[in-house]
């Protein structure tokens, strides 16, 4: 059987090894067995080679701001571009084909106008991780089925627990994900005020305070704990998106006093859709005297504390009792690579009380086995990620790029404070800035709309207390003033068109 892959646009020459096929490679195809090419190492070979010169083109043309951010086809289309039906049933394709029709139908988050959801613009080590982690797989359920990553995950998470200063008594694990670490540190919360919730559940006054601003994602726990929906009480927050620990108090005591049973307090660093930190000092000293668990969901804002110039947005942070931080929000790794930080160790080992002898024991072993603590059992090799990027830009490159996105944010919202029309919610704490122009908010929305259908650039919107906002966040360092000017000129003349 033939390799499958053809050489695409401006490849470089394959090296000879993948042009003349070891004899074991050679005698490997000779069994015929249809699907012999997808382990062939001379198709892996080349198919890496023609999707990486295609990415480089990719992210090269990106970063100069080259052509649109985004074009949406139709699932249609999408599939008739790639010959979807006879792909898929025959095999045999040109994967550099492929590739150009995935990145073209791609939003490009390299791009300097995507300035839209909270997801990193990727660095080479992340990519490169992953490459690694599609070619080995090493799920690392168990520390022998995947040594090298779990030695580094458990490194890393020392290291992200050194920056909050939880290194003393702290443990922590990576998860697929800002969504599932808040699950995990809040069952964390559960296990430590009922122990017996595992085996017997949950009392059906239990619940816990979950501000207005958090991701939904802290509410959904609440569901998926066996709260309810009834047991995520809401905390209003002020015009900024913040929690007032006055507003707390009222909340918590309220809670008490209709008989609920307070397991755990959310409060963000920051918040979603506003990017507000919350005030972890008051709040983390009002836990703490009322005997219930913090949890701080800093998927995105808890990458500051690498950073010496904005580290003070989790003062306070000492008082909390567990962490979410992803690091593929700011930490420019590709998606997921989230870490549930617990400040005790003993806390984190009592959120899943399970037996599984198949996969969890006792025996001697020269690492630690990293399921017995998450919610999932196969994982991706998630610690890759953000190990190749410290590998390559180190961790003041990282501090560096947290500090630049926070920054340009800042010199953001002056810029859009000084044109006419324009105003914003309130000057960023973050990378994250919501803005409108004039005050009809079903015009913000319309506009929006059509920013996404044109595609030069990419923006997101957000209701706040009830009103649309366009919404910025900042993800990509190449982002200037002149990207934001522009994107202004053109919100501008679509109000004008409409006011015509
Ligand atoms: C504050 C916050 N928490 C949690 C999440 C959920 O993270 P993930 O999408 O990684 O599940 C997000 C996502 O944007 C977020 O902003």
């Amino acid at each position: 059987m033939q390799t499958c892959v053809k050489t695409h646009g401006d490849l470089r020459p394959a090296s000879s090894s993948s042009l003349n096929p070891s004899p074991e490679a050679l005698s490997r195809r000779g069994l015929g067995l249809p699907f012999d090419p997808g382990y062939d190492p001379d198709v892996l070979e080349q198919s890496v080679r023609t999707a990486c010169t295609q990415l480089v083109n990719h992210m090269r043309d990106s970063l100069n701001g080259r052509g649109k951010v985004l074009v949406q086809e139709s699932i249609d289309e999408i599939a008739r571009q790639l010959d979807f039906d006879k792909t898929i049933a025959e095999g045999g394709a040109d994967l550099g084909e492929l590739v150009a029709t995935l990145l073209r139908n791609s939003n490009r988050l390299h791009h300097p106008s995507y300035i839209g959801h909270q997801v990193a613009v990727p660095m080479a080590g992340a990519a490169v991780a992953d490459l690694i982690n599609g070619a080995t797989n090493n799920s690392m359920p168990v520390y022998e089925m995947g040594p090298a990553a779990s030695a580094i995950e458990r490194k890393l998470i020392g290291w992200a627990l050194s920056k909050i200063g939880w290194q003393a008594e702290g443990s922590g694990v990576m998860t697929h994900g800002g969504s599932m670490s808040n699950l995990t540190c809040l069952l964390g919360a559960r296990a430590a005020a009922l122990p017996d919730a595992w085996e017997n559940g949950v009392p059906p006054n239990c619940a816990i305070l979950v501000p207005e601003s958090s991701h939904y994602s802290n509410s959904r726990a609440a569901a998926i704990m066996g709260l309810g929906t009834a047991g995520a009480i809401t905390i209003p927050v002020d015009r900024e998106y913040r929690v007032q620990p006055d507003e707390l108090a009222r909340v918590y005591d309220g809670a008490v006093r209709r008989g609920k049973r307070v397991l755990a307090v959310v409060a963000n660093a920051c918040g979603t859709a506003t990017g507000t930190y919350d005030d972890l000092r008051a709040i983390g000293r009002f836990c703490k005297d009322r005997g219930v668990w913090l949890h701080v969901d800093g998927a995105h804002g808890g990458s500051v504390a690498i950073s010496d110039k904005y580290r003070s947005l989790l003062d306070g942070i000492e008082h909390a009792d567990s962490m979410t931080w992803d690091t593929h929000k700011m930490l420019a790794t590709s998606a997921l690579c989230g870490m549930a930080l617990f400040r005790r160790r003993s806390r984190m080992l009592g959120t899943f009380s399970q037996q599984a002898t198949y996969i969890f024991n006792s025996f001697e072993k020269p690492g630690e086995d990293i399921s017995v603590n998450t919610l999932e059992c196969t994982k991706s090799m998630l610690s890759l990620k953000l190990f190749f990027n410290l590998a390559i830009v180190g961790e003041k490159g990282l501090a560096s790029l947290v500090e630049t996105l926070y920054d340009r944010t800042r010199a953001f919202h002056r810029l859009i404070e000084s044109r006419p029309g324009f105003s914003c919610l309130c000057p960023p704490d973050s990378n994250i800035l919501c803005f409108r122009y004039g005050d009809d908010s079903a015009m913000q929305d319309r506009i929006r709309q059509r920013l996404v259908l044109e595609g030069d650039c990419y923006i997101t919107r957000a209701t706040i207390h009830g009103l649309s906002y366009l919404r910025l966040s900042v993800m990509n360092p190449y982002t200037e003033e002149r990207h934001v000017h522009a994107l202004c000129d053109r919100i501008e003349a679509m109000a004008g068109r409409e006011a015509d």
